[in-house]
């Protein structure tokens, strides 16, 4: 018998959730197949096939877990396969319509078992920087009816918060659905619908454009035909609106700042000393967990301690607990991919690595070092020099509550409650686009240090709060519109 907590864990790394069958019933009922190919990749315990069963077309399903995997539901018409998805292709004269819902798991499992595919993959498509294993599906899916060439439709249940997210790489995988496709609507489904998915989901059908071209190019040119309005649950919303791409009227951060730093709970706990750790104890103890290319999270969660305390607070959870087991999970991804890196473990015996920064209560020390940066491969951006900071809202969800301020160091996960971007205040000129000089200097003298401030403002507007309404996941922007120092000093916005 499989234990409780391999259970957990195959069903949180395979992104084992299942759709109930009424709900299959009733999305396929309003999908028209035509004499379509249809293709469930990830059909799990087989309610879309099941609900299938009476379309007289050719299907074929695919399952990658064993234990799940049944063939009851193959007949003459319908070929199932227990294999991976992104292993399968196909060649066919028929048009080929995809249905299901594929896995949704963040960083997507096929990153440790199809790095190389996936890296040509979003290569190829020019969709970088995601780690979502449905954003993956969706790419294998358009690129399976591209080299087909027959045309193709999918219809996949995804997280609504994928085509919501703003930040630089969604808003490019948004751009590419609408460069590749026409969106047929969009169906919100509750995901309490659904046992153990929390989040809300939606039923994406979209079609493929008539490629313009023939694979050769990286990114064949498609029907440049722009579509504006798109049906969510019956009503017609504009399709930008909806995507999150025409956030106008704003600047977003990424606009203002070249480079900005993101904090990481996980990154923390492993990088950062547990209060009371001197420097020393903090080397050994972390250089213990590098050196160890056997570790496992039984180890992990043993050496993460200090005098029996973690930096973590969910730690102080039941060790078998999901939280905890996914967390140590997702630290362990991080200390293989540090793993990696050639000659890494001199780095960590190198006391000069770990930095002293002032936390609320007292002195942390956190290891940097230029090795662990986003653009040699780490998972996140680490400052490699920490210093004096402004940080702001990391990922702000229409419900968050945000945090502006101040701190002596550049990661203050463990101080405040959600995830904050720091940007250093020294050289604060240098990090400013030219774009962002251009029109600072266009509305006003003000020094461009007062950015801080302004942000501050902006953060308290009712402008910011609706547009964290409007967009699920909003990411840090200003109104293109500036707010004078004296509108600034009234509280008035004009
Ligand atoms: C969210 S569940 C949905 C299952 C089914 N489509 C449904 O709607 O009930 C995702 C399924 O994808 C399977 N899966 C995960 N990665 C896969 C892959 N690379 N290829 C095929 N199946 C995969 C999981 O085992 C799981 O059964």
């Amino acid at each position: 018998m499989v234990e409780r907590k391999n259970i957990q864990d195959k069903k949180y790394i395979l992104g084992q959730f299942f759709t109930p069958l009424h709900i299959c019933d009733r999305l396929i009922s309003e999908v028209d197949f035509g004499g379509a190919l249809v293709i469930e990749p990830s059909f799990g315990t087989g309610n879309f096939l099941e609900a299938l069963k009476n379309l007289p077309n050719e299907k074929i399903g695919l399952e990658l877990d064993s234990e799940i995997f049944s063939d009851k539901l193959s007949d003459k018409k319908t070929k199932l396969i227990n294999g991976n998805f992104y292993d399968f292709t196909i060649k066919t004269n028929k048009k080929l319509i995809f249905v299901g819902n594929p896995p949704y798991r963040t960083p997507a499992y096929s990153l440790s078992t199809h790095k190389s595919f996936i890296s040509k993959l979003t290569k190829k498509y020019s969709v970088l920087g995601m780690r979502e294993e449905a954003v993956f599906f969706i790419l294998h899916t358009i690129d399976l009816i591209r080299i087909n060439g027959a045309g193709g439709e999918i219809h996949y249940i995804v997280p609504a918060s994928l085509l919501k997210n703003n930040s630089k790489f969604f808003t490019r995988f948004k751009e590419f659905l609408k460069e590749q496709c026409h969106f047929i609507k969009i169906t919100p489904i509750k995901g309490m619908e659904f046992e153990g998915v929390a989040q809300d989901l939606i039923f994406l059908s979209l079609e493929l454009k008539k490629e313009a071209s023939m694979p050769g190019s990286t990114l064949w040119s498609t029907n440049k035909n722009n579509q504006e309005f798109v049906s969510v649950g019956g009503n017609e919303v504009s399709l930008d609106d909806y995507l999150c791409l025409k956030t106008e009227g704003a600047i977003p951060f990424q606009k203002i700042f070249k480079e900005t730093y993101l904090g990481s709970v996980p990154c923390e706990s492993l990088l950062m000393s547990v209060e009371g750790e001197s420097r020393e104890d903090f080397q050994k103890r972390l250089c213990a967990i590098i050196a160890d290319k056997n570790i496992t999270t039984e180890k992990l969660y043993k050496n993460l301690q200090f005098n029996g305390k973690f930096h973590l607070k969910i730690f102080r959870g039941p060790k078998e607990s999901l939280p905890v087991q996914n967390k140590l999970e997702k630290i362990l991804s991080y200390v293989h991919n540090i793993q990696e890196k050639d000659g890494i473990l001199q780095d960590f015996l190198n006391i000069a690595h770990y930095k002293e920064i002032n936390v609320r209560k007292g002195v942390r020390y956190y290891f940097r070092c230029e090795k662990l940066k986003k653009k040699k491969n780490f998972v996140y951006e680490i400052n490699p020099n920490p210093g004096k900071s402004f940080y702001f809202t990391g990922n702000p969800s229409h419900s968050s509550t945000d945090y502006f301020g101040f701190c002596n160091y550049d990661c203050n996960r463990n101080v405040s409650p959600g995830a904050n971007r720091t940007v250093p205040i020294e050289g604060i000129e240098n990090n400013l686009t030219d774009y962002f000089k251009d029109w600072w200097r266009s509305n006003t003298n003000e020094p461009l240090s007062e950015i801080f401030n302004y942000i501050m403002f902006v953060a308290k507007t009712s402008w910011y709060k609706d547009m964290k309404k409007k967009n699920k996941r909003f990411y840090f922007a200003i109104p293109t519109e500036f707010i004078s120092r004296e509108q600034r000093s009234s509280g008035k916005i004009g």
